[in-house]
């Protein structure tokens, strides 16, 4: 092994728990800093410099085109180099300001976010460093489909669900039924608000699934990824609007919260490609965090070097703007009216003979479980002689309120209603 890898593993070791939570790939990446990055570092300053691979105008400062740089008012030095494979420190020191500003629960250290390139990103890097070939990646049945390709695809795990519902609120006795099995790590996946129901817990059920990890965690290394891509979105009172990460970040020293969220949804930035990967675990201390650090930096190096610059400068500009705040209310507040809408057409129009929708009260989604019809030919139908588009999704369709203008909620729902009755 190589003794970068050995000096990150000393101190993950002198944490009771976490060592053994890492993956083979896990166990042996680190991140190079004695390589081309310590030695390009070192020379930072220096009158000639002939270490870094990027070109340098004569006058120093990155070169650039004009006719790129015109398009952006950031100066050249925060659009153009490489950002580091970290992530920039002053954005990634400014998310975990904010996680902590909106997770108030959250009591305790955490690692300093890295920047990865998206959440999809991130969570396949949580993969690379926790997930091995053949592991069980627990989560509910209802979940984002690219999972499959992430996790199982990717690095050789089995994902094995448990039904996201009993009754109308969350299965929190399927989870601990899973942890319940045989096996001396479990890894867990949760997704709040959920991708594709649009289902986030209670703050009843929220203790209920804490408690569920916590008590495995007795007796089994846990590791929780918590993906929050929709973080922020709840509509109702009742419903929990923290990460479970607040909890879990300090629930037991063999239970490794890795919390992955990011701009994406959060800040109306999809095509930015900026998320983050946090860690929270009980006794962790600044070294197994930068540990932690130094292995996820290593992942990405070795897989797409580093994220956009450009995207990290404009978010952290935006989010130290005096309107930042505002901006995000009155979008919320869009969505959140979006929301309302289909509620209202759901109680003032009676459409239980054709379909009855799934608990939902967050997020950009909700589902709908058809009562005869096949959803493929609703959905086919639905585009020919409707002009409609919603995504089948199983045996449900999935429709994306967010993306629909308030006006139209009522007339999405007459068009699935009367597919429903022709397909
Ligand atoms: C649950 C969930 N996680 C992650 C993502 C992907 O985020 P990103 O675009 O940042 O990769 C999505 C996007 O649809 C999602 O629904």
């Amino acid at each position: 092994m190589n003794p970068q890898a050995e000096e990150l593993n000393s101190a993950l070791k002198k944490h009771p728990s976490l060592f053994p939570m890492l993956s083979e790939k896990g166990k042996e990446i680190y991140f190079p800093k004695k390589g081309i990055l310590g030695q390009t570092a070192e020379a930072k300053g220096k009158r000639i410099n002939a270490t870094i691979g990027s070109a340098v105008r004569d006058e120093g400062g990155p070169m650039f085109l004009q006719s790129i740089k015109s398009l952006v008012q950031l100066p050249a030095q925060d659009v153009f180099p490489y950002a580091p494979s970290y992530g920039r420190k002053d954005l990634r020191e400014t998310w975990q300001k904010m996680i902590v500003k909106k997770n108030p629960s959250l009591k305790t250290a955490i690692s300093l976010p890295v920047v990865a390139a998206g959440l999809t990103h991130g969570l396949s890097m949580a993969g690379y460093l926790f997930v091995d070939s053949g592991d069980e990646i627990i989560l509910p049945d209802r979940f984002w489909g690219n999972y499959n390709l992430i996790f199982e695809n990717a690095y050789g795990a089995k994902i094995t669900t448990f039904p996201l519902f009993s009754d109308e609120g969350f299965n929190a006795e399927g989870l601990r039924s899973c942890l319940s099995k045989p096996g001396e790590k479990k890894i867990v996946l949760l997704n709040f608000p959920n991708n594709p129901t649009g289902y986030t817990p209670t703050k009843e059920e929220r203790q209920e699934i804490v408690s569920a990890l916590k008590e495995a965690a007795q007796s089994k290394k846990i590791v929780v990824f918590l993906d929050d891509a929709y973080f922020g979105l709840v509509y109702e009172n009742g419903v929990e609007t923290e990460s479970p990460f607040a909890w879990l970040a300090d629930c037991h020293e063999n239970l490794l919260a890795v919390k992955i969220d990011g701009g994406t949804k959060e800040d109306y930035t999809w095509g930015f490609r900026i998320a983050f990967i946090t860690y929270g675990i009980h006794k962790g201390t600044a070294e197994s965090y930068t540990a932690l650090e130094d292995k996820t930096a290593g992942a990405i190096r070795g897989n797409v070097s580093n994220a956009s610059h450009v995207s990290q400068s404009l978010l952290l500009k935006g989010y130290s703007s005096p309107t930042y705040e505002q901006e995000k209310k009155e979008a919320h507040g869009i969505l959140k009216r979006r929301y309302d809408a289909v509620r209202k057409v759901l109680k003032e129009r009676d459409y239980s003979d054709a379909f009855a929708p799934l608990p939902f009260n967050s997020g950009y989604f909700m589902c709908i479980q058809l009562k005869k019809a096949d959803p493929e030919k609703v959905r086919k139908r639905l585009l020919e002689a409707y002009d409609t588009g919603v995504i089948k999704d199983g045996n449900l369709l999935r429709v994306c309120f967010a993306a629909v203008r308030e006006a139209d909620m009522p007339t999405l729902f007459e068009n699935i209603a009367k597919a429903c009755k022709e397909a």
